[in-house]
């Protein structure tokens, strides 16, 4: 028997604790060199592209892939998402497919959960301010990622390039965490300066954060550029930084961030202090001293996926959810 969840059956059992727990695992693992995760295939159409994400966890008995599609002109053309995915969890002991669920909202919270994962390891834990570059899916799953790990942030800026976007994103934040005070800010730079922590969450093709706005101290969480043709961070942020982290070095070197810092001359694979698992695993300490500067950049891992698919599986089994097919 396979288990079959939707989205909505996804959303019923899964939160951003439990997302949390399982992406940590998963990076840990990762830093214990315990995981197995072939490179990305891909599969190009004309308006779009499949890419599959498998990943073998034995420490977690966790194993399975992400078949994801992404259309970008799919909402106007046929009223459909522009990204599609289904994550397929096998048994790693008799290949049966355990279950199939939806992976687009585990998509974006275990991302979440990634640019969290970061914060946990690499920021003040006196962190009270933050700036959002991004209003979008990744906006509201970065801010409850950041609100798990640090529960005392007073301060949340959001800045937006639409305006409606960052007001209603302040306004429905607002009501999900009324002790917080979300501003919607008119730029980049008013989010990013004197922020303890900084994420940026946009398709952005441009650079638009400067280091000279990134504080002694601060955190950067750089989320959104997650190919060679994004770009969020200026080089600037990249000089400024004490540590530069990364999720997976091969596709960190191919998002714009680092891409351009390296075409310059800037950095090498070399000048990256470590990957976030070899941090969770405790074998490089994070951050050490309050003034540091750290950047973690996240591009998405199957072992994400995998891992709060696993999670997602036990608690659906525990609540009886989904059904067998
Ligand atoms: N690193 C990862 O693992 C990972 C995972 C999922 C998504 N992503 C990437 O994150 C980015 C955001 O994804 P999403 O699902 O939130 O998209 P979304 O469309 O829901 O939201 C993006 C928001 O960014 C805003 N924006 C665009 N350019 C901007 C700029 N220069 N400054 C400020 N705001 C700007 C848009 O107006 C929009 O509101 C995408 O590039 C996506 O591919 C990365």
């Amino acid at each position: 028997m396979t288990l079959y969840l939707t989205q909505e059956e996804v959303q019923k059992v899964l939160d951003m604790k439990s997302t949390l727990e399982a992406v940590e695992s998963a990076f840990r693992e990762m830093g214990n060199d315990k995981i197995e995760m072939p490179p990305r295939v891909y599969l190009h159409f004309d308006k779009g592209v499949l890419i599959a994400m498998p990943a073998y966890m034995p420490g977690l008995n966790a194993a399975g892939t992400k078949i994801v599609t992404v259309h970008p002109s799919n909402k106007k053309d046929y009223g459909l998402p522009a990204v599609i995915a289904r994550i397929i969890l096998n048994s790693p002991e008799n290949g049966v497919p355990l279950a199939i669920m939806d992976g687009t909202y585990i998509t974006a919270l275990r991302t979440g959960a990634a640019g969290a994962t970061g914060i946990k390891y690499l920021s003040r834990a006196d962190s009270r301010v933050a700036g959002v570059c991004g209003a979008g899916v990744q906006g509201k799953s970065q801010v409850m990622g950041l609100m798990e790990v640090r529960p005392g942030v007073q301060k949340v800026k959001v800045y937006d390039i639409i305006s409606e976007a960052r007001k209603a994103f302040a306004e429905e934040m607002r009501k999900m965490y009324p002790k917080v005070e979300f501003v919607s800010v008119d730029s980049a730079r008013e989010a990013a300066t004197d922020s303890d922590i900084v994420i940026t969450c946009t398709p952005s093709p441009e650079a638009f954060l400067d280091g000279a706005w990134i504080k002694k101290g601060a955190h950067v969480s750089a989320i959104g550029a997650d190919t060679g043709a994004k770009r969020e961070l200026m080089t600037s942020v990249i000089k400024k930084a004490d540590k530069l982290v990364v999720d997976f070095i091969p596709q960190a070197f191919v998002t714009g961030d680092f891409r351009v810092p390296k075409e310059e001359g800037v950095i090498t694979e070399d000048s990256i202090y470590a990957q976030l698992g070899t941090i969770v695993a405790g074998k490089k300490p994070g951050r050490e001293k309050p003034g540091e500067i750290t950047v973690f950049k996240a591009t998405g891992l199957a072992i994400q996926d995998v891992g709060t698919a696993h999670k997602v599986y036990q608690l659906a089994k525990e609540k009886k959810v989904g059904k067998e097919i």
